[in-house]
Parts: structure tokens; C-alpha cells; sequence
């Protein structure tokens, strides 16, 4: 059975009217609430966004994925400071970091801040009570009593999900220890789906090297578990011996695609569309002794690109890289190199940052009824993002 959407959203928006005239009687609240889902149903989404956290990305399918860039697209006008919309007025998301971030904890706490919301943060354990043994439990169950949703970061394995089981609001993943981190995947496959259409292509059938730390990257294996949701990508592994991809992952991709793995920098750098460069996670690893023998072993500067990608290969990298000058995974004589497209990642982080928190918390469309005209001077509206 196919739901014409046209008709979805009829129904949508009276139950809407109904709500906005009967605010008290919660049986409108339920049926907007199905006339929601029927409405998604009809955009074949698959997850219901409204109110669920966001922990992995194998939570999404294809149509998932698909309605978040779509609601990222809507989100531009605003992130360009060409509309602003004080939508989520009076919410408030906790951003709970304690793992060292700038960019994902930032780009969270701007794209609520634009879609009018309020941001508190905690930024490390020891200034949270996690210092004083407080079970992650407890946090959520606390914090969940302050905030609307809450986005957390946490060096261990699971613990996200182990907080959001707790915790009465929708919880974000921003990173837990070297499992998941479904947010950046996301504006990570957005940017290459930008990337490939401003030169005619899309993503299925495109090649890519994933290259530098692949065995403790959490965005480059959230970023894979999505790849897996499209068609006949060719991917090459690039990683130092010791290094690899996990093999479960590399198992689950060669279900789908064709899968090449090197240990060698120069030899898996031809032929993709997309170079996805790594810092080597020094964090993770058992000791500083160890992490220092990969130092500085995969570095990609101009010549090396000159000399063995194809023409307009795009550089893409999580960020932040390692510019120390033992390191230097990405050099900075790339800057001036059109193809680098790191800054347009982080811009893009936003948008679809604000498309999370637009689906979680159920204003996609109410962000649009409440735009108004930008008034003051702003740099941004006169240059596209990147
Ligand atoms: C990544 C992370 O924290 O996993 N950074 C980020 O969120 N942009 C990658 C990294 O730290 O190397």
C-alpha cells in the first residue's frame, strides 16, 4: 500500500489545528501524534525520530537517513542567517562532554541555539559529580528532570546507552569511547553526498579510501555501518599494520561492496572519489609509547595528491587533525587545495545537528512557521558555507 503524501500532510496539519484550538484535550495530542507517524510512513521513513534518542547509526535505514538530510537541507536558510526561528523557545538540550571536543560539542550547542533554544554544558568528569562516583544512572535520572535533551560524550563503550536506558528525555551519542558516533557519520556522508552531486554523481557507485587510524575511529566506523545502507561503493581500507578496521565491520561491508584493504599510504590513494583521512586516536590506545610508533606514518600533503590521486579527488577528515609536527596526517599546504573539504564538513555539521534536534523533539515543520528576516549585518549570508 502506497499513502499519497499530499493527503498525510492534510491530515497532519488539521490534527494540528485541532491541537493548536483544544490545547488541554490530550486526545488531539495522541491523534497528531499518529497522524505524524502516518505522515512519515507516507515519506518512507522508517524510525520515529519524535522523542527516541540517538545512539547508533544502526538505527537507521536508507529512507532515515534520506528524511535527515532533507530536514538539514530546510535547516540552511537559517545556519546562513538568512531566516532566523525561536522554534524551540523555552527547550533546553544539556550538552554532557566529558571527552575533550570543540567542534561536536559547539555545532550541538549552536544548532539548538538557532533553532531558539537553550544550552547548559558540562564539559569534564571532574567537574561533574560522575568525579564523586555518581553511577551514570543517577546522572541521567538528574539531568534528565532539567533539560528537554541531552547530548553526551563519554570515553567508554556503551555508556550512552547505558545513560539514556536512565534518563526521561531523548539522548544524542556525541561519541562513546571508540563505538559510535552517529551524529558525525551523519554530516560526514551529508557532505559527501554534496560533494559527489556538485560533480554529477551520487553516492551509490562512488569510491572512497578510508585511511590512517581505523581500529579505534569511532566516526570512521559509524560512517562505514551507514555505507552499508547504500549500493556498490568501492572502498579501500588504508591503515598502518596493527591498525585495521575491526572485522566484523570489514565482514558486514563486504556484504554489500567491493572492499580492497592496503598498509601501504601510496598504494590505496588512486582511483577514489574521496580521500577520508584519520588522526591517529592516541588516546585510545594502552599507552603513549605505543600510540608514538604510528606517528607520522600515513601523511598526505600536496605532492603526495599531486602524484597519486585522480584529478579532483575530494580530502575529507573528522577533525580535529593532528598538525603537530611529528604528525601532520593532512598538511596544511592542502589549504589552498578547492578540494579540501573539511571546513564544509564542520559548516555542514550544523545543519544536520539541527535536523536531529528537529526530528527529536517534533518541529520540523512548526521551524518554518515561526521564520522571521535576520536584521542585523552578517558576514555569512553574502558567502556559501565553506
Ligand atoms: C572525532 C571524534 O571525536 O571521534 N572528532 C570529532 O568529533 N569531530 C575524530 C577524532 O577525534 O579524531
Amino acid at each position: 500500500m502506497t499513502l499519497p503524501e499530499n493527503r498525510c500532510k492534510k491530515l497532519w496539519r488539521f490534527t494540528q489545528l485541532k491541537l493548536g484550538n483544544h490545547p488541554n484535550d490530550t486526545s488531539n495530542y495522541e491523534l497528531t501524534r499518529l497522524a505524524s507517524i502516518i505522515l512519515k510512513i507516507s515519506q518512507g521513513t522508517l524510525l520515529d525520530f519524535v522523542g527516541n534518542h540517538i545512539i547508533s547509526v544502526n538505527q537507521f535505514e536508507r529512507a532515515d537517513v534520506e528524511r535527515i538530510f532533507s530536514v538539514a537541507d530546510a535547516m540552511r536558510p537559517y545556519a546562513m542567517r538568512e531566516r532566523i526561528t525561536r522554534v524551540l523557545e523555552g527547550a533546553i538540550v544539556s550538552n554532557m562532554f566529558f571527552e575533550p571536543s570543540t567542534r561536536t560539542r559547539v555545532s550541538f550547542g549552536s544548532a539548538f541555539n538557532l533553532l531558539g533554544g537553550e544550552v547548559r554544558e558540562t564539559t569534564e568528569v571532574k567537574a561533574s559529580s560522575l568525579a564523586k562516583g555518581e553511577s551514570l544512572y543517577d546522572t541521567a535520572r538528574v539531568l534528565s528532570g532539567y533539560s528537554d535533551v541531552i547530548v553526551m560524550r563519554h570515553p567508554e563503550s556503551g555508556s550512552v546507552a547505558e545513560f539514556a536506558e536512565a534518563s526521561r528525555v531523548p539522548v544524542i551519542n556525541g561519541g562513546d569511547g571508540p563505538n559510535e558516533h552517529p551524529s558525525q557519520a551523519l554530516l560526514d556522508l551529508y557532505t559527501m553526498r554534496e560533494e559527489l552531486r556538485n560533480k554529477g554523481r551520487n553516492i551509490d557507485g562512488f569510491g572512497i579510501a578510508l585511511i590512517g587510524d581505523l581500529k579505534f575511529g569511532r566516526a570512521v566506523h559509524s560512517l562505514c555501518k551507514l555505507l552499508g545502507l547504500f549500493e556498490n561503493i568501492r572502498l579501500h581500507l588504508v591503515s598502518p599494520p596493527g591498525l585495521e578496521l575491526p572485522e566484523e565491520i570489514v565482514a558486514e561491508l563486504k556484504q554489500r561492496h567491493e572492499v580492497e584493504s592496503f598498509n601501504a599510504l601510496e598504494d590505496g590513494l588512486h582511483d577514489v572519489d574521496i580521500l577520508y583521512v584519520t588522526r591517529t586516536q592516541e588516546e585510545r590506545f594502552p599507552s603513549q609509547e605505543e600510540a608514538n610508533r604510528y606517528r607520522g606514518l600515513f601523511r598526505i600533503n600536496q605532492s603526495i595528491y599531486t602524484e597519486h590521486c585522480k584529478p579532483n579527488t575530494v580530502i575529507m577528515h573528522p577533525l580535529p587533525r593532528d598538525s603537530r609536527a611529528q604528525a601532520q596526517e593532512l598538511d596544511d599546504d592542502l589549504n589552498q587545495n578547492p578540494n579540501l573539504a573539511i571546513f564544509r564538513q564542520t559548516d555542514n555539521g550544523v545543519l544536520v545537528r539541527m535536523a536531529l534536534f528537529a526530528l527529536v523533539l517534533d518541529v520540523v515543520d512548526e521551524a518554518h512557521n515561526h521564520a522571521q528576516p535576520v536584521t542585523w549585518h552578517t558576514a555569512k549570508r553574502h558567502h556559501q558555507l565553506g
